[in-house]
């Protein structure tokens, strides 16, 4: 590489606090010049000694403290208001949540899909749509009313298979805070039968061909969906993450593994997660349906107005997808940044074939481009490597993209979630949320973009193109910042400089910038406040200056929740937050309170004072 670092090459903005984020970098390399644990212990410019402890953050708010409490915990000055649950109704026709049955497959086909994750809000008019998507189903929770505490009945099967997919919803603000719009002809949900068409390199291929589907070019059904993206042409795109876990074969003992079940997951025993799905589908045999899980994986292109029919985009590549951060570079190609959460798999981009047009018809920008896999250099450089160098077909390289990705020596990460890009400044940052193996498998070697030995709090990284141009394959690249607990730790384990005793928190997941250019950082991670893990409490959403690296806690979840999706209304003077799986271990009677089964929930945010957030 030249001695061009990130920063430097950028002319504008040559303060202060991008020259100390180098000389954090600096020590960084320093320190960390071989890759024992060892080697890490005397990087003190990056532990929590020198952490500002009392500073405040840019935007108006007063941090609030970690909390164990079962309960939302904001700033003062700021207020929630429950927007929506998992099985609230969403026509008119709609039986309110039933505590003691927990729903039917018929009520939850036309309620609120559990676990809201990713989302976004869309406007029509004056008419605001909410979009998000609905992950998984807690089994101990949806199904705490059955002795095993898991689907019993066909009807259990279902009504589980029914709480997955999307929810698309009318939503308006009232005197008594934001509602569904019920019977609004925008409402409806996308659940794993509803009909999808095929677009890309695998429309047609042998290898998504199925009984039901001769030709490979439809598909049904959409299920796992984690974070989302959203397009300038305003569709909604849903990200399928862990997909295998559908899967079983349960009418064939004989069942074996191959080499690509085996990298996508399919479990090895037949065994699914515990869905069942296959008891009322045989579409999630894999005995009898073996194309069905490359039908799987994808990313997907929803219209929140229902005008055109949803796609599965197979140019974006088959993995576990968390979210699709889109931007449009500086040469007018739509970009997509992609993280595949799993251990030791990719960072990814895909650049449109097409150039965007403002003015133009853009829908089918997706459907043809290059896909490319993330390359980090200990130096501080990376490069995308094309997949097309893969030495596989063109139909083989999206369906097994991850296979592609090891062929062409793309970088194994430690986890990748969400990618998110600054929308002021050519650069994008990625949580890379833990990673057990790291350093003890040898497809998980430490490494500079990966340097911790079995990284139990995950780290943020974040680069910025060549020439400022996302399109282009070559980039620079910094940690933004380590996670870690300087109460339990003096060593690179307490975190990088910016994370002190009053911000800590541990595996970073959701990310998404405001409009202001504030990058919002959600969390995932052990919420046993014990050990490794205490003063972090339970899961979290902090606000990041990008410019400083200073990170400020700004809102505390429920017990045993995850934080993750965020939007805002049109007039941004409401930010909507996803509390997902509060009582995942059975600890949470939240939102509903005393004694009551816990729902995943999205929230909204304001200021008392009305004013925008974000
Ligand atoms: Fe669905 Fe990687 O979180
Ligand atoms: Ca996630
Ligand atoms: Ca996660
Ligand atoms: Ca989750």
């Amino acid at each position: 590489m030249t001695n061009d670092s990130p920063s430097l090459d950028t002319k504008d903005e040559p303060h202060e606090t991008d020259l100390d984020l180098i000389l954090a970098r600096r020590e960084f390399l320093k320190n960390t010049a071989s890759y024992g644990a060892s080697a890490f212990v005397s990087a003190t410019s990056l532990n929590a000694a020198s952490a500002l402890a009392d500073d405040q953050p840019p935007t108006a708010f007063k941090p609030v403290s970690a909390s164990t409490n079962d309960t939302v915990v904001l700033p003062e000055g700021y207020e929630y208001s429950i927007l929506i649950r998992w099985g609230d109704p969403i026509y008119s026709n709609g039986p309110e949540f039933d505590p003691e049955t927990l729903g039917s497959a018929a009520s939850q086909a036309i309620s609120v899909g559990d676990n809201n994750d990713g989302m976004d809000t869309f406007t029509v008019g004056t008419r605001t749509i909410l979009v998000f998507n609905n992950e998984f189903t807690n089994l101990e929770i949806m199904f705490s009313n059955r002795a095993s505490r898991s689907p019993e009945t066909n009807d259990d099967v279902d009504k589980g298979k029914y709480a997955h997919g999307l929810t698309i919803v009318e939503i308006k603000e009232t005197n008594k805070g934001w509602k569904i719009v019920k019977d609004s002809e925008f409402n409806r949900r996308i659940t794993p039968n509803t009909e999808f068409s095929v677009v890309g390199p695998a429309v047609g291929s042998d290898l998504i061909k199925t009984t039901n589907d001769p030709l490979g070019k439809k598909i049904l059904g959409t299920f796992n969906n984690c974070g989302n993206g959203k397009t300038p042409w305003g569709t909604y795109l849903a990200c399928e993450e862990n997909i295998n876990g559908y899967f079983s074969s349960n009418l064939n003992e004989k069942f074996t593994q191959n080499r690509y079940e085996k990298r996508y997951g399919i479990a090895k025993n037949g065994q699914d997660w515990g869905y069942k799905w296959a008891q009322t589908d045989t579409r999630f045999d894999v005995s009898i349906e073996p194309n069905e899980p490359n039908r799987h994986g994808w990313i997907v292109e929803i219209d929140p107005t229902g005008e055109r029919k949803p796609k599965k985009l197979t140019a974006l590549g088959r993995f576990k997808h968390e979210n699709a951060e889109l931007v449009i570079s500086t040469s007018g190609r739509v970009i997509v940044y992609m993280g595949d959460d799993e251990r030791g798999e990719f960072l990814y981009k895909f650049v449109s074939k097409a150039k965007y047009e403002a003015q133009g018809n853009n829908s089918d920008l997706l459907h043809e481009g290059e896909l490319y896999v993330a390359k980090f250099y200990d130096d501080g450089s990376g490069k995308w490597i094309s997949l097309s160098d893969a030495n596989l077909s063109k139909e083989e390289t999206v369906v097994y993209a991850r296979i592609a990705a090891s062929n062409v020596g793309g970088t194994t990460m430690d986890r990748p979630e969400w990618v998110a890009v600054n929308p002021h400044k050519a650069e994008a940052y990625v949580s890379l949320t833990n990673n057990k193996y790291r350093g003890e498998k040898p497809s998980h070697p430490l490494n500079m973009a990966n340097p911790r030995r079995k990284n139990p709090y995950g780290h943020i990284l974040r680069w910025t193109p060549k020439n400022k141009d996302h399109a282009e394959n070559n980039f620079y690249w910094d940690i933004f910042v380590l996670a870690g607990n300087p109460y339990e730790h003096s060593d690179l384990y307490g975190g990088s400089w910016n994370i002190n005793a009053n911000n800590m928190f541990n595996s970073p997941d959701g990310l998404k910038f405001d409009s202001r250019g504030n990058l919002w950082i959600q969390t995932d991670g052990d919420y046993s406040n014990k050990d490794e893990f205490a003063g972090m409490g339970n899961n979290q959403m902090l606000m990041a200056d990008p410019g400083t690296a200073k990170i400020h806690r700004f809102l505390v979840g429920p017990k045993e929740c995850e934080i993750t999706g965020l939007t805002w209304s049109p007039d941004k003077r409401t930010m909507f937050v996803g509390i997902q799986h509060p009582g995942q271990k059975g600890g949470s009677n939240w939102p509903d309170g005393k004694n009551s089964v816990p729902r995943s929930a999205i929230i909204a945010v304001k200021r008392n004072d009305g004013k925008a957030i974000g």
